[in-house]
This record gives C-alpha cells, sequence and structure tokens, in this order.
C-alpha cells in the first residue's frame, strides 16, 4: 500500500519567492530513489498558508530510507548551508519558519481513463 508524506511549511510572506526559487533549484534526487512515486510542491491560494510538499512511496520502509539517505541530505543541502552560516536576517535559517510531517496511507486513487478514442 502506498503512502503519502507532506512536510507542511510555514513560510513567512517575504521568505515564499526564496522558498519557490529553492524547489525551482532542488536537487531532484529524490526522484531516483527506490520506491518513490510522486512530488509536489503545492503554494497555498485558499483556506491555508502553508506549503505542501507533497510525496507518495511504495511503502512507509522505502520512505524511511529515503529520510536516511544522501539523496535527502543533497536534496536538503541548500536549507541546511543557510542554517549554518549566510541566512536572512538575525541568525541566519532554512525559508521555512517551521514544519512538521503528515502522514496517510492512501485508500483509493484515480487518474483519467485513457485511449479512449
Ligand atoms: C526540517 C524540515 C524540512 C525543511 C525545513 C525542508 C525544506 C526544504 C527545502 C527548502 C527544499 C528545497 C531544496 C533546498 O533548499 O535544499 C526541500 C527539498 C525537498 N524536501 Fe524538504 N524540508 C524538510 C524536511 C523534509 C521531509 C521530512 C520531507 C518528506 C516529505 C521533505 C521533502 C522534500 C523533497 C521531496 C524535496 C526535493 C528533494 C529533491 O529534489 O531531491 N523535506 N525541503
Amino acid at each position: 500500500m502506498s503512502v503519502v508524506k507532506i512536510n507542511v511549511l510555514t513560510v513567512p510572506p517575504e521568505m515564499r519567492e526564496e522558498l519557490e526559487k529553492r524547489f525551482a533549484n532542488r536537487a531532484g534526487m529524490v526522484e531516483s530513489s527506490d520506491g518513490f512515486e510522486w512530488f509536489e510542491l503545492l503554494r497555498p491560494v485558499e483556506g491555508t498558508d502553508r506549503y505542501l510538499v507533497y510525496t507518495r512511496w511504495r511503502s512507509e520502509e522505502d520512505y524511511q530510507r529515503w529520510l536516511s539517505s544522501r539523496a535527502f541530505q543533497a536534496g536538503h543541502a541548500q536549507a541546511s548551508a543557510d542554517r549554518a552560516g549566510h541566512g536572512h536576517g538575525q541568525g541566519g535559517g532554512p525559508a521555512a519558519a517551521a514544519s512538521e510531517i503528515w502522514s496517510f496511507e492512501v485508500v483509493q486513487s484515480a487518474g483519467p481513463k485513457t485511449g479512449g478514442e
């Protein structure tokens, strides 16, 4: 059964552009991780002001393996570099002011019907 892991990011308004820029320059390594199924960066429009980093995995184990991998570290290198040094304003820090992880099991899914010519 696939699992969905969503990293929920609280981003100050003045950091939104920076956050999106970082994702635009992301490492792109998650795509090569075993069991990876999907990624989306979701920009809030209505109902919340938090960004969602949506990921879907073949299994919990595949997600856990990616979390402890070099690919995960590489995918978060920019964020870490900022944390360590030349950050924004006092004390630096990543683009997101806070984050939390939401976990789901995929109960049902559907896509558009294909080949209907
Ligand atoms: C401390 C918490 C986290 C923060 C603040 C954070 C923030 C970020 C940022 C700013 C990027 C853009 C790349 C960069 O700046 O290096 C990124 C990449 C990414 N993040 Fe996170 N992240 C965190 C943990 C997680 C977790 C637990 C997940 C699991 C759902 C996740 C999923 C991703 C994915 C899939 C990418 C793209 C990596 C790639 O292209 O290989 N992040 N994250």
